[in-house]
């Protein structure tokens, strides 16, 4: 993967070098990268007194952390209580199938990462689903597609 090391090193230099900075360093670098490249994580560990392990235990420990890329578009899909007994998981599963992916992760062109999200805040929606900023309530199965479109250009 194509990164900028010295993005990289501008981090480790800002946030710091001890192995306590790990959480903050990551977290940066998902901020600059959306995900966590490996390259970078690389970089991280010469840099730094930041171990390949304390990265492996603190990325994998948070769901946060994103190990591939994301797509263009983020499609979040409320799994919280009231999205959930109004089946937020047939929406999930037509929102994969629709685009093709298995579970949580982005569709083969780039353009879409679909995740589960705890309550989105609009359970009168439910059930709510989320494409970048956009919120979308009483979604049925049957309306995941045309969802979608709307972002496909
Ligand atoms: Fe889905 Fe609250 S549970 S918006």
């Amino acid at each position: 993967d194509e990164i900028d090391i010295l993005e990289v090193d501008r981090i480790v230099e800002s946030i710091g070098r001890d192995s306590a900075s790990v959480i903050p360093v990551l977290q940066a670098m998902q901020k600059t990268f959306k995900f966590l490249p490996e390259a970078a994580l690389r970089r991280v560990c010469e840099i730094s007194d930041i171990t390949p392990a304390q990265i492996e235990g603190v990325a994998s420990f948070f769901s946060q952390f994103r190990r591939s890329p994301v797509g263009k578009h983020m499609i979040s899909v409320c799994d919280g209580t009231a999205c959930h007994v109004k089946g937020s998981e047939a929406v999930y599963y037509s929102v994969l199938k629709d685009l093709g992916i298995k579970d949580g992760d982005t569709d083969a062109d780039g353009l879409f990462t679909v995740q589960k999200v705890a309550c989105l805040g609009c359970c009168t929606l439910a059930p709510a689903v989320q494409i970048d900023e956009t919120t979308y309530g009483h979604v049925r199965t049957d309306t995941v597609s045309d969802m979608i479109t709307d972002f496909i250009e």
